[in-house]
């Protein structure tokens, strides 16, 4: 194990994060940056060398503690996984209609989806640099696709993921200026059983809900073998393409 290779999971405490770490736990190839509100939420967080847990309050200045650290240790980041993410909260939900938008609601589910994984990647990005190669997921959702959108409606979470694209793919074409061996990935990882989608699964054939650990399998599968040449992919828990 190469001291300063290291895996780092955003968002660590989601349904889809806790099973990505546990995954590459698992396998051991390295070491693995676990980074949550809170580190309660990650599962065996107290037990494991080979998991580093860091509470996050995503402020700014925590972010740039830890880029500051990330880049002195001159880690080389292998795989680099944004999963936060909001679909409701406790006095909003999903939109279906016009009358329904609320700047309140609107602006948290923008902060969530779209500024925050944004602001962790700008963070992230001298870490990036000197990197050898790292491949980059950000989970994202077909919801997000302008151009596979039939049905309409939860306007805010479509439209955070949408934007959350745009400016991915503006950062995979300033990326590849300065590393062009960073590979970025807006990922669908399919209807997954967690907290996010619970109140939305009724309806969602059995064999279409995939369990967290199924996701995380997927996950890691599409990450080892999609291929980008400075460009962003987006694509679903198959590997296949999602029109933007
Ligand atoms: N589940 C699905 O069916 C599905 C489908 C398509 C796309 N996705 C996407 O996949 C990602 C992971 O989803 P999941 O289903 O695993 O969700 P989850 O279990 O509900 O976890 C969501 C995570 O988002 C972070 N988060 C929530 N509120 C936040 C806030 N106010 N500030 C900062 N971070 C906040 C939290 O990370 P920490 O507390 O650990 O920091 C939380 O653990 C999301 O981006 C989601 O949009 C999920």
């Amino acid at each position: 194990m190469v001291s300063n290779s290291l895996d780092v999971v955003f968002g660590a405490g989601s349904g889809i994060g806790q099973a990505l770490i546990e995954r590459w736990y698992r396998a051991g190839e390295r070491r693995v940056l676990a980074v949550s509100r809170s580190i309660d939420t990650v599962a065996h967080s107290e037990s494991r060398p080979e998991i580093e847990h860091v509470a996050c309050d995503y402020s700014d200045t925590a972010l740039a503690t830890l880029a500051e650290r990330l880049k002195d240790e001159q880690a080389d980041v292998v795989r680099l996984v944004i999963c936060n993410g909001v679909l409701q909260g406790e006095d909003y939900r999903p939109e279906r209609a016009l009358s329904q938008l609320d700047l309140a609601a609107m602006r948290q589910v923008f902060e969530v989806n779209t500024f925050l994984p944004m602001r962790i990647l700008a963070a992230m990005t001298p870490a990036l640099k000197q990197s050898a190669c790292t491949r980059v997921a950000v989970l994202s959702a077909r919801v997000g696709s302008i151009g596979d959108n039939r049905l309409g409606g939860w306007y805010s979470y479509r439209g955070s993921k949408s934007a959350l694209n745009m400016m991915l793919k503006c950062a995979a074409l300033e990326l590849r200026r300065v590393n062009p061996a960073v590979k970025i990935l807006a990922y669908h990882p399919g209807t997954v059983d967690t907290p996010l989608s619970m109140p939305f699964q009724k309806g969602v054939p059995a064999e279409k809900l995939f369990t967290p650990e199924r996701a995380a399998e997927a996950l890691e599968g599409v990450m080892s073998r999609f291929d980008v040449e400075g460009d962003l992919a987006y694509l679903d828990w198959r590997g296949e393409p999602i029109p933007f």
